[in-house]
């Protein structure tokens, strides 16, 4: 969804952005840029294409000067090419912007400006001419850039610089934006991970933020608030997390992280489980709403709390979630789901919530994210910094604290820490190397196939559902995932010879989903079992523990193996999955 970072400070710029661009691929790579500050002239290298292949065509790190910005770049307005790679120009190429987000009004101010020359066909370019505007009535840069934001509909975090001006301006409405404080100079950027190995000291900036960033440090000022003085945090992240620390991929180091997330997201305030058990027992009506694999997550967490604690949940995706405003109260509790917690469509409903009186409580792995701020309290996953675009150690973690509210509910709270904490062998054991090889079998036979399908019932439903997310988008195989139930009122007729289908077995449901695997077995079918028992109907077992209320946990793990396993056999970059991005900040 596009990244930002700019840098000021007594270090040469380039070489720092570059880092940053890297460290923040995974939020937008079909195009690159960056502009520097050199001798009171903007600089600017920018190019359609990956990181790598952009900086050795055009070589970055010949920039020169101490400040700069830099721009990765996940395309919505204009198609993507080296033109709409950002930093955008002024007509007077005097002001460099970066942009995340999306401009609304883009095309009237672009007509309230007909003298002016635009190059791109992004939205982002607006915001250069309007503060050229500005200048030309006499405002300073610092008026002009405020001047210019007040204008903007829609979401941003931007950076501008101007010849001559040493320093860099910053806003930041609906899209994410820190600064990063070192000895040696300020960071303006969309993601910790990007300077993490500078400094892991931030200031987590709010909505309608304005920041004047200057080799001296930094003023802030709120469009609403006046100025403002913002606390210096520490993250606990460190930038051996971020690091692939010997992977080929971070999708596969992350999937191994799997061993020690769950312990860390179960590393729990209790007096805030507490609270949140309060607010679930006085409300009236609860959802969970999330998007992607958070939303899958949720789907667990309603069969989980059916199960365990025998409490509705309704369900509904981020994005569907205003057909559903008005059944919102003051008593109605709205579980907000998201790894980065600056997911657009789940912040829209978390404001949909708010708006209607209802509480908010965030499940979320991003401290300082706007979710945070917004809920009116929160969880985090602990999980660490997730840099592959698919979530796998994330997805886990929300379930794991779906686990532990559930038991929580029912007043079993450490009955619930006891069974996630004896997942760790388990999880090792999925994620063996024999495992691994085991699976990379099978994904050497499922590797050509067009389709694979995958049946579930109960909570390996929801499992099946992430299972297809996970081989879909990483390896571009075809996946869905059916309703054990359901296969005969339509699905079964995909089914042909040879047809591979994924079979969730759980204890609750092994006769009902066996004699659905059996349905497509009869058909012609290739039955792939996830189970802890082999059957007869199987032609290929893939073994895991039985999980019980764990289940959606250690029978993803293996899915999520063979995803990778998939996409790199196709001699694709699992990390980066093509049209993807890991925080999707537009609607
Ligand atoms: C994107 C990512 C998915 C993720 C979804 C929700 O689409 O590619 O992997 O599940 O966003 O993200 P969130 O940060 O809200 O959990």
């Amino acid at each position: 969804m596009c990244g930002i970072i700019g840098y000021i400070g007594s270090e040469k710029a380039s070489p720092i952005l570059l880092k940053g661009l890297f460290n923040l691929e995974y939020r937008g790579y079909d195009s690159a840029g960056m502009a520097t500050l050199n001798n009171e002239i903007i600089v600017c290298k920018k190019g359609a294409g990956k990181i790598h292949d952009i900086n050795h065509k055009l070589n970055f790190l010949s920039l020169e000067g101490t400040i700069g910005i830099a721009h990765n770049r996940w395309a919505t307005h204009g198609g993507v090419n080296d033109i709409n790679a950002h930093p955008h120009f002024d007509c007077s190429k005097a002001i460099a912007i970066v942009h995340n987000g999306i401009i609304e009004n883009h095309r009237e101010l672009k007509e309230a400006l007909s003298e002016h020359k635009f190059e791109s066909e992004t939205d982002s370019e607006i915001l250069a001419h309007l503060i050229e505007e500005e200048l030309k009535k006499g405002f300073s840069f610092e008026d002009a850039f405020v001047n210019a934001i007040l204008k903007l509909d829609g979401n941003y975090a931007v950076l501008a610089i101007k010849a001559g001006e040493e320093k860099i301006l910053a806003a930041r409405k609906g899209s994410p934006l820190v600064v990063g404080v070192t000895d040696h100079g300020i960071f303006l950027s969309s993601d910790i991970p990007s300077f993490l190995e500078w400094t892991k000291k931030v200031v987590y900036l709010h909505d309608y933020d304005i920041v004047i960033a200057e080799r001296g440090g930094i003023r802030i000022y709120n469009l609403i608030e006046g100025q403002v003085s913002r606390p210096i945090d520490t993250v606990e992240w460190d930038a051996e997390q971020i690091k692939k620390g010997g992977f080929d991929h971070y999708m596969l180091k992350e999937i191994l992280d799997q061993t020690e997330t769950i312990y860390r997201a179960i590393q729990q305030d209790i007096d805030v489980v507490n609270k949140i058990i309060d607010e679930i027992r006085k409300a009236y009506g609860i959802f969970f709403v999330g998007c992607g694999s958070s939303y899958h997550a949720c789907l667990a967490g309603s069969y989980l709390f059916s199960k365990i604690a025998e409490t509705h949940i309704n369900v509904v995706l981020a994005s569907e979630f205003e057909n559903y405003e008005h059944f919102l109260r003051e008593n109605t509790l709205v579980f907000a789901v998201s790894q980065s917690g600056e997911t657009a469509d789940v912040l829209e409903a978390v404001r949909a919530a708010k708006r209607s009186g209802s509480k908010v409580i965030g499940i979320v792995n991003r401290m300082g994210s706007s979710l945070t701020r917004e809920s009116d309290e929160f969880l985090l996953m602990n999980a660490g910094p997730e840099i592959c675009v698919l979530s796998t150690k994330t997805y886990t973690s929300q379930v794991a604290l779906m686990i532990l509210l559930a038991y929580a509910l029912i007043g079993r709270y450490e009955e619930g820490i006891q069974k996630l904490k004896g997942l760790y062998m388990d999880i090792y054991n999925l994620t063996s190397r024999s495992m691994r090889e085991h699976l990379k079998k099978l994904a050497e036979m499922l590797v050509h196939k067009e389709h694979i399908y995958l049946i579930g019932r109960g909570l390996q439903f929801t499992t099946a559902l992430e299972a297809a997310l996970k081989i879909k988008e990483v390896s571009y195989i075809h996946a869905e995932a059916f309703a054990g139930g359901e296969l005969k009122h339509g699905p079964l007729a995909l089914i042909e010879d040879g047809t591979p289908v994924i079979v969730f077995v759980g204890e609750d449901d092994e006769k009902k989903i066996l004699s659905n695997a059996n349905e497509v077995k009869a058909r012609g079918g290739y039955i792939i079992g996830v189970s802890a028992e082999r059957h007869d109907i199987f032609d290929y077992w893939i073994k895991v523990p039985e999980g019980g209320d764990l289940n959606p946990i250690v029978q993803i793990i293996p899915m999520q193996i063979l995803a990778y396993k998939l996409a790199v056999l196709k001699g694709l970059d699992p990390d980066k999955p093509r049209n993807l991005a890991k925080s999707v900040t537009v609607i």
